[in-house]
């Protein structure tokens, strides 16, 4: 059914989320016919412009996202008259986000749009800025009134990552969002739970009886989470260089994948039921000691190299980088969860840019079978059983095991059991933000994460920035176009595994 009537407050109107994805999404949404007809959109920024100018401005970012979306008779054409009805009812204001003004300013925009009925539905303010203002935003809002929330006419606030830069800050923030409203009103997001193949991992552990049953440390060995990319930093120098790879996607993207995959069944889909599952994982989680930090976390930074033929400068040589930065563009750790289900199955997760290969995957290898039977007859080339749950790209879920190759001799070879999104959906995926968006209005907060999901997540990785604090750190280099520092491989050799290598297309 579409979502309940409301306003959408964009924060950051005229920045690149809004165009690249937020748009798309919105747009998305209303083709599926999951927005409310009077739904409305008062876009804030700071610079001076008219509502039609951020409507052309807008178009044009749609535009540019079909133009890369293929559809079956080549790149997509947008709907005008989807694009028409969403943006029928656009405003625009104008205003510095630290002056009180702004916000009493924007409250008449809210109570006059929907044709007059705006501040009696819900307003969903989606704060697309960076975080220097998010508090800001919020006391604003406060102050004016504004969260106050009665009946249909909720008021919810949709986050942006990064939710802090450590867990300090992330507790600081907490303290203030909490202090002005409820943990109902918050939505702090990670798109990664958008992905449909994020949420297919619930489906996929919960909905079949097949998989759960051997889903422990009786039968999996270890698990290895990947998030690589080509990607370098691009224009995003500046910021990365003050995060790092860590910061930027392992507290949120990569804790994500991992509580999925951990996590103990909910008793139901409700928010807090999922949340409280998730959060057992990170709590049973061991923070690094200072010696497993030096053992078991890699660091690394890419130097030039080459990704699918192209010349690729180093990291240090990227715009707004500096030149003798200790920024890492690549970490590699050893988790291990101290429950029943999980004790002694390690879990390596591992991120990067400028690898060579994208792919986003869950790999569980199931332990070998108790009696060698095959040794000598090719079983030494089938590396057991491996479950891989691919995020992206090439969406899908494939079981690899040992087959009898045909012929008089017995010979055995690694095979595969294959299921792919496209082929079975004939769907694209779209930008993730459609769900999380939609859940937002209906006011789910199952995808989105509570404060305590957070700051546990921070206070997982915080061994590691603390000891990276030291500049005699090790920092490990890697060519750019490879599958990482060389310092990676021995993390698993250590332990007894290989990772699943990243091979160029
Ligand atoms: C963002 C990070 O949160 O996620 C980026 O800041 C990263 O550095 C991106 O590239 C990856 O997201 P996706 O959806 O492209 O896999």
């Amino acid at each position: 059914p579409p979502a309940p009537p409301c306003v959408l407050v964009i924060f950051g109107a005229t920045g690149d989320l809004t165009h690249r994805l937020l748009t798309p999404a919105l747009y998305n949404l209303e083709r599926s016919g999951l927005l409310a007809p009077d739904f409305a959109i008062v876009g804030v920024g700071r610079s001076d412009m008219s509502a039609d100018a951020l409507r052309q401005d807008l178009h044009e970012g749609l535009q540019r996202y079909a133009a890369g979306k293929q559809g079956p008779n080549g790149p997509l054409q947008v709907d005008e008259d989807a694009w028409k009805r969403l943006t029928a009812d656009l405003d625009y204001l104008a205003g510095d986000l630290n002056d009180p003004q702004t916000y009493v300013r924007l409250g008449e925009r809210i109570a006059a749009s929907r044709g007059g009925k705006g501040a009696e539905g819900g307003v969903l303010y989606y704060l697309a800025v960076a975080p220097s203002l998010f508090e800001p935003i919020i006391e604003g809002l406060h102050s004016a009134g504004l969260t106050r929330q009665e009946g249909e006419a909720w008021r919810r606030v949709i986050i942006e990552k990064p939710f802090g830069h450590d867990l300090a800050s992330a507790q600081a923030l907490n303290r203030k969002v909490l202090s002005l409203l409820g943990e109902d009103q918050v939505f702090r997001i990670d798109h990664f739970l958008g992905k449909e193949t994020v949420q297919n991992i619930m489906a996929f552990r919960f909905g079949n009886g097949l998989f759960e049953p051997v889903w422990n440390r009786d039968h999996i060995d270890h698990v290895q989470i990947t998030v690589a990319e080509t990607v370098g930093v691009e224009k995003r120098g500046a910021f990365y260089d003050a995060a790092g790879a860590l910061r930027d996607m392992v507290p949120n993207h990569l804790v994500q994948l991992f509580t999925l995959t951990a996590m103990e069944p909910p008793s139901s889909f409700q928010a807090d039921a999922v949340r409280n599952r998730k959060q057992d994982v990170l709590l049973a989680t061991k923070p690094l000691s200072p010696e497993e930090v030096v053992r078991d976390v890699v660091r690394g930074q890419y130097q030039a190299g080459e990704i699918a033929g192209e010349p690729r400068a180093a990291y240090r040589g990227e715009p707004n980088v500096a030149q003798d930065s200790r920024t890492e563009t690549y970490v590699a750790m050893r988790l291990m969860i101290d429950n029943w289900r999980w004790a002694g199955v390690p879990f390596f997760l591992r991120t990067g840019k400028a690898l060579a290969r994208r792919t986003t995957e869950i790999a569980i290898q199931f332990k070998h079978a108790p009696l060698a039977l095959f040794q000598g007859v090719g079983m030494e080339r089938c590396p057991g059983n491996w479950l891989v749950i691919q995020i992206q790209p090439d969406e899908g879920i494939s079981l690899q095991f040992g087959a009898k190759v045909p012929g008089p001799r017995l010979r055995l070879e690694p095979v595969q059991m294959q299921f792919s999104y496209v082929d079975h959906f004939q769907a694209q995926p779209g930008t993730g933000y459609e769900t999380l968006i939609y859940d937002a209005m209906t006011g789910d907060q199952t995808l989105f994460q509570r404060a305590d999901n957070i700051e546990s997540a921070w206070e997982l990785v915080e061994p590691i920035l603390e000891a990276w604090r030291d500049p005699a750190a090790p920092l490990s280099p890697y060519p750019a176009g490879s599958s990482g520092p060389e310092q990676a491989e021995a993390l698993l050799g250590n332990h007894g595994r290989r990772w699943r290598p990243i091979l160029p297309r």
